[in-house]
């Protein structure tokens, strides 16, 4: 090789290497298959928790993959291109709890061209009216992890640390310690050094807002024009048995008031009948308000099924009902899932 040729075949290298590189986290070869993907037009984007309840959907009949290019793989998640009952969509998988549900939610939002999110999987159940099986539609989900967590000594008229600043506020309520002690009559004094926490709004920075500039968000209403084509499933028929093990009533939909998350797992009989009877929460699981949450700020169309698992901790066997009836509440959401998708325009 001669001194030039020498050089162009390094210059040459070296512009595949800058090629490669150039766009920060996102190689080329990754941006040409996202591009490839964006072509064919604007899918549903269906996000789901874990892999027993992603499995169900891909082993339904309904589901096609894309022949060409059935994934792309970015980032630790994996886009599933294909469609459900003949619609375009891309699945993806989060992993457990708010903060893996909001990276793969705005992963999808940013990388693909989606028109709607469409999120399901299993839930705890607060409902004393509702019961494991049953599917249940919010058409609100708040995140109710996000505490400030006041001081002893300091009560319902004293201000929230930052209060007076706008970052907190006593506007939603909260839950008192001392109201949880057992067997109050025999203390002497049933007073809680963790004192209360009281339940704050997210801060959201939507995409047509001032970037930095926020604003707060506690219940999340779902789209309207989804939540009214879910309506229609109202007698969908729902599974009731695992194996020979059959539930008092056969499962239903129920669009109900609505649902809340955060990185809890609740097996907890005092703190669900809390949130039933202050909030009205039905389903409590740990990754819809974020898929919320990020869907408001993009402003994409969002709703969510969630299937009812087990009671979050008011049942009345010793172990959690959710390793009993978990398959089953997945494959019920799926259910409402398919028959959801199947009322959308293609
Ligand atoms: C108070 O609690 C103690 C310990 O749990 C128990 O032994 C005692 O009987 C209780 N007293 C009353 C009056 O309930
Ligand atoms: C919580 O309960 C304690 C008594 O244990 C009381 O002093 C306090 O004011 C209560 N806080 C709120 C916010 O109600
Ligand atoms: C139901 O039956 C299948 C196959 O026999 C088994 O793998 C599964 O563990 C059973 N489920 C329950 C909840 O008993």
């Amino acid at each position: 090789m001669g001194c030039r040729m020498k050089l162009v075949f390094l210059g040459f290298l070296f512009l595949l290497s800058i090629c490669n590189t150039t766009d920060g986290a996102v190689s080329i070869s990754i941006m040409k298959k996202i591009r490839e993907v964006n072509k064919k037009g604007h899918y549903l984007g269906i996000v789901v928790p874990n892999s027993y309840e992603m499995s169900p959907l891909l082993q339904s009949s309904s589901f096609v993959a894309d022949e060409k290019l059935p994934y792309v793989d970015f980032s630790g998640r994996r886009f599933r291109i294909g469609t459900v009952e003949s619609k375009k969509v891309i699945i993806v998988m989060t992993g457990l709890s708010m903060l893996n549900a909001g990276i793969a939610t705005e992963l999808l939002l940013s990388l693909f061209r989606v028109k709607g999110v469409i999120h399901y999987g299993i839930a705890g159940n607060a409902n004393p009216e509702l019961q494991i099986g049953d599917v249940t539609i919010p058409r609100y989900w708040a995140h109710s992890g996000l505490w400030n967590w006041q001081r002893y000594g300091d009560g319902v008229n004293d201000d929230l640390s930052l209060e007076s600043n706008g970052d907190f506020t006593r506007k939603i309520g909260y839950l008192n310690f001392s109201d949880y002690t057992i067997d109050q009559a025999n203390k002497t004094s049933s007073a809680n050094s963790l004192n209360s926490v009281w339940y704050q709004p997210e801060e959201i920075f939507p995409v047509n807002g001032t970037p930095e500039a926020r604003q707060h968000a506690f219940w999340v209403p779902v789209n309207s024009h989804y939540y009214a084509v879910a309506k229609k499933l109202k007698n969908i028929k729902l599974e009731g048995c695992v194996n020979s093990t059959c539930l008092p009533r056969t499962p239903e939909l129920f669009m109900v008031d609505k649902g809340c998350s955060a990185n809890v797992f609740v097996d907890n009989a005092a703190y669900r009948l809390f949130m039933n009877t202050k909030f009205n929460v039905s389903p409590i699981d740990m990754e819809s308000a974020a898929v919320a949450l990020v869907s408001l700020q993009e402003g994409i169309p969002f709703i969510a099924v969630r299937g009812l698992s087990d009671l979050a901790g008011g049942g009345s066997s010793v172990s959690n009902e959710a390793d009993t009836f978990s398959s089953l509440a997945a494959q019920n959401s799926v259910a409402v899932l398919l028959g959801f998708i199947a009322l959308l325009p293609s």
